[in-house]
């Protein structure tokens, strides 16, 4: 129970995971499982980090290095956590060609990162994406699960600040 209580809110979370590995466990070998347990635990916490890919090996008796691997081969993993507020400018074809590397390099220069990293106080994290399926509105930059078209750089200010006020709209 002191263990419990030590560990919090990380506990709750890798309890979380343990219920999904059970649950496919109960369905049959965990063999070819390691990816969907990932995904799953990035879900849960929206990252990987060392603690919890440990953990992930131990349960499927891989060796840490074997997830270690594959978290780091595949771009959507991360081991760094995100922001509260996760920004991908779009750099597919149809949004470049209008300007989303200056819009990119705006977000850069005003929130004081590059793109693949966090805010210090974690409120934003910038990614650079590809196609994201709305070339008609280029360029376009998709915000958690909202999607900004057509936008300029002159709207980069005015969405961080919507954000930053904690709407996001
Ligand atoms: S290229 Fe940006 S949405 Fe298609």
């Amino acid at each position: 129970m002191a263990e419990k209580n030590k560990c919090g809110q990380d506990c709750v979370q890798l309890s979380e995971i343990d219920v999904f590995i059970d649950k496919l466990e109960q369905q049959g070998s965990l063999e070819g499982k390691l990816i969907a347990i990932l995904h799953k635990a990035q879900e849960i916490l929206g990252y990987l980090p060392e603690e919890v890919q440990s953990h992930i090996a131990r349960r499927l008796s891989l060796p840490p290095a074997k997830v270690y691997g594959v978290v780091s081969f595949y771009s959507y993993f991360s081991m760094i956590p995100k922001g509260k507020y996760v920004i991908n400018v779009c750099m597919g074809t149809a949004c470049f060609v209008v300007g989303a590397d200056k819009i990119l390099e705006e977000f850069e220069k005003q929130l004081g990162i590059k793109a693949g990293q966090t805010t210090p106080d974690r409120q934003f994290s910038l990614y650079a994406l590809r196609c994201v399926g709305a070339c008609g509105l280029a360029p376009v930059v998709v915000i958690n699960e909202k999607m900004h078209g057509k936008v300029t750089l002159k709207d980069v200010s005015r969405i961080i600040d919507e954000y930053k006020e904690g709407d996001g709209r």
